[in-house]
C-alpha cells in the first residue's frame, strides 16, 4: 500500500504534508458554504462543498430551509455517496437521530440527548469494525437559546501534528489493542461486548480513519508507557491552541458534512419553546473523492 499514513513510507508522508499544510483553511469561515437546498445542490455548490472536504475532510453548508425534514440531511449526503446510514437503537425509523433533550425514557441516559458537554470523539468509536462510521451529516434545525457550539478538527491534521512531534505516538495508537471499549450497553447496540482497536487505521483504499473519544470512564487505554504518551499528546494537542482547531455555531439551515473528524460540543441552555434540534446521519461510506 502506497498511504501517507504508513509509518513506513516518509517520503509519501512529507509529500502530503506539505500539500495537506498548505490547503488547510486558516478559518472555519474558509469551511462554510452559503446553498440554496441541501437536498438538490447546484454543480457549483456542490464542488465548493468538496473542495472544502478534499482539504480538511469537512464542510458546512448554510441554508435557508428551517423546516424538520430528515431528507435535508439524507439527500445531501446523498449526492456525496453517502448512502449506507448507520442505524442504531435510538435513531428515528429512517436511521437518522433526533440529537435534543430527551426528559424521560432511555435517551436521557446518554449525553447526546441532554444539554450537557461532549468531549472530543470521533463518532461511533465503540462499533465494532465492519460497522466503522466513516462519513456524518450533522443538520441543525433549531439552535439553543445559548451555547451548543462544536469545535471541530481534522483527524488527518491531529495524525500530521502527532506524527510531527513523535512517530512513535502515531505506532502506539496504531496497535490493534490500543483502545478497548469494555462490555457494556451502549447507544448503538444494547448490551454488547468488549471492542478493542487501533485509535488510527488505514481502510482497505488508504484512507485514514480514526476511533478516539476523551471520556475517561468506559474506556481502557493498553497500559504500556508508549500508549499512555500517545495518548496524552493528543489530548494536550485538543487542548492547545492550533489554529486547526475550528470553533462552529450550526444555525437553522446550516450543517456539518464530514469524513467523521475529530468534534465536541459547549453545553447548552434551550429555549423551552424552541428546543434545540439536530438530525444526526452517520455512515458506512466515506464521502466519495469524486
Ligand atoms: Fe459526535
Amino acid at each position: 500500500m502506497n498511504s501517507p499514513f504508513d509509518l513506513d513510507n516518509t517520503e509519501g508522508y512529507q509529500r502530503w504534508r506539505e500539500q495537506k499544510l498548505a490547503a488547510a483553511p486558516a478559518s472555519v469561515n474558509e469551511l462554510i458554504v452559503e446553498v440554496r437546498d441541501p437536498r438538490a445542490l447546484t454543480p457549483a455548490e456542490h464542488a465548493a462543498l468538496a473542495g472544502c472536504v478534499r482539504r480538511c475532510n469537512m464542510a458546512i453548508y448554510a441554508s435557508a430551509m428551517h423546516g424538520e425534514d430528515t431528507d435535508i440531511p439524507r439527500l445531501l449526503g446523498a449526492q456525496f455517496g453517502l448512502k449506507q446510514l448507520d442505524s442504531n437503537w435510538l435513531a428515528g425509523d429512517d436511521g437518522i437521530s433526533e440529537i435534543r433533550v430527551f426528559d424521560g425514557g432511555t435517551r436521557q441516559h446518554y449525553i447526546p440527548y441532554t444539554d450537557r458537554p461532549i468531549k472530543w470523539h470521533t463518532d461511533g468509536y465503540y462499533n465494532p469494525p465492519e460497522r466503522q462510521i466513516r462519513g456524518m451529516v450533522l443538520h441543525c434545525v433549531r439552535n439553543a437559546a445559548s451555547g451548543g457550539e462544536n469545535q471541530l478538527m481534522d483527524h488527518e491534521m491531529a495524525y500530521l501534528l502527532l506524527r510531527d512531534k513523535d512517530p512513535r505516538h502515531i505506532h502506539a495508537l496504531m496497535q490493534a489493542d490500543a483502545m478497548t471499549i469494555p462490555e457494556r450497553v451502549d447507544e448503538t447496540d444494547g448490551v454488547r461486548a468488549a471492542q478493542g482497536g487501533p485509535v488510527f487505521s488505514l481502510d482497505a483504499t488508504g484512507h485514514l480513519h480514526m476511533r478516539y473519544t476523551a471520556r475517561t470512564r468506559s474506556i481502557e487505554w493498553k497500559q504500556d508507557a508508549a500508549t499512555l504518551a500517545a495518548v496524552a499528546a493528543l489530548e494536550q494537542l485538543l487542548a492547545s491552541n492550533t489554529p486547526h482547531v475550528f470553533q462552529a455555531l450550526l444555525e437553522p439551515g446550516m450543517g456539518l458534512l464530514c469524513n467523521n473528524v475529530l468534534h465536541d460540543r459547549g453545553a447548552f441552555t434551550d429555549n423551552a419553546a424552541h428546543p434545540r434540534l439536530l438530525y444526526r446521519a452517520r455512515y458506512l461510506d466515506r464521502i466519495s473523492d469524486e
